[in-house]
C-alpha cells in the first residue's frame, strides 16, 4: 500500500487521552513524571499532547509552562458555543484561555454516550478552529459495521458530515483520529496494515474535500488499545502520523515507551 506522498514530511503527534481517570493531584504527578523522564530527543521530532479531564488542566498548564515540560495541552470536548446559558458545559473559549492546543472533536464515548450528533460533532469542530485550536477528530466503525463491510462508507459518511464546507488551509492543519469502536479499551488493536488502510482512506477522503495538498498535510491518528508493544509497528505504516493512546498514557512511563516508539523509523522514512 502506498501512501500520498507528502510535500514535507508529516511531524507524528502522539496524544494522551485521559478520559475521566486522574485528578488534578494524580494529574500533576503524572505529568510531573513524564517531564523528569522525557529527553530532549525524544520530543525532537515528535508532537506530545495530553488530555486530562477539565478540572486538572489548570494545573497541568501550570506545570508545563513552569516547568518547561514540552508536552501540549489537550482538552477531551467542548460545547460548541463561546458562552451562554448552558450548564455543566465548557467552551471553546475557555479552553483557548488556558492555553489549550488540541481538542478531541467527536470521540466515539461522546457520540454513543452522550448523543453527539454528526451535526454537533461539525460545529464543535468549526468552534475549536475558531479559537485557533486544533481539533482532533476521531472517527471509527463500529463492530457490526466492520462485519457488515461497512467501513470505508462509514468513515466516509463521518468526515464528510465533520469536514465538508472547510476551506483547504483549516482541514490541512487539522487532526483526524481513526479510532475503530471494536478496538477501543479492548485489548485487541487494529493490526497495522488495516490501521494503514483505513488512515490511508481518510487522507483521500480529505483530498477529495479539500484538495490534494490538505490531504498531504493533514495528520491521521491511529487509536485503539495502542500500547508500548503495539506502538512501533502501526507507527511504521506510511499514513498512520500519529496514536491517541488511551489506557496506555495513564502511566507516564509507558507513555513515554509509546512516544519513543513513535520517532520516524528509517521505514518511515523511505515511504
Ligand atoms: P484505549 O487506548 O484505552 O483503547 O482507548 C483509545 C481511545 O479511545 C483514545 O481516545
Amino acid at each position: 500500500m502506498t501512501g500520498l506522498s507528502p510535500a514535507a514530511p508529516r511531524r507524528p503527534l502522539v496524544s494522551g487521552n485521559w478520559k475521566m481517570h486522574h485528578d488534578h493531584i494524580e494529574a500533576l504527578h503524572t505529568v510531573r513524571d513524564l517531564g523528569l523522564r522525557m529527553k530532549p530527543e525524544d520530543v525532537a521530532q515528535v508532537d506530545v499532547s495530553v488530555h486530562p479531564p477539565f478540572t486538572d488542566l489548570r494545573t497541568v498548564q501550570t506545570l508545563v509552562e513552569g516547568e518547561s515540560i514540552p508536552v501540549a495541552l489537550g482538552a477531551q470536548h467542548c460545547n460548541d458555543h463561546d458562552r451562554g446559558a448552558f450548564t455543566g458545559e465548557v467552551s471553546p473559549q475557555m479552553l483557548a484561555r488556558l492555553g489549550v492546543r488540541y481538542v478531541i472533536v467527536g470521540h466515539s464515548e461522546r457520540r454513543q454516550l452522550f448523543g453527539m450528533t454528526d451535526e454537533l460533532v461539525a460545529s464543535t469542530l468549526r468552534a475549536v478552529l475558531g479559537q485557533q485550536m486544533t481539533p482532533i477528530l476521531c472517527v471509527g466503525e463500529t463492530e457490526e459495521e466492520r462485519a457488515a463491510g461497512q467501513t470505508e462508507p462509514r468513515l466516509s459518511a463521518q468526515l464528510e458530515a465533520a469536514l465538508r464546507g472547510l476551506d483547504a488551509t483549516r482541514l490541512a492543519g487539522m487532526v483526524v483520529a481513526y479510532e475503530p469502536i471494536w478496538a477501543i479499551g479492548t485489548g485487541n488493536s487494529a493490526t497495522a496494515v488495516d490501521a494503514e488502510d483505513a488512515c490511508l482512506f481518510v487522507r483521500e477522503k480529505a483530498g477529495e474535500l479539500a484538495g490534494a495538498d490538505a490531504a498531504a498535510s493533514i495528520r491521521v491518528q491511529y487509536g485503539g488499545s495502542v500500547n508500548p508493544e503495539n506502538a512501533a509497528d502501526l507507527m511504521a505504516e506510511p499514513d498512520v502520523d500519529g496514536l491517541l493512546v488511551g489506557g496506555a498514557s495513564l502511566d507516564a512511563a509507558g507513555f513515554l515507551e509509546i512516544v519513543r516508539a513513535s520517532r520516524p523509523t528509517a521505514a518511515r522514512r523511505r515511504g
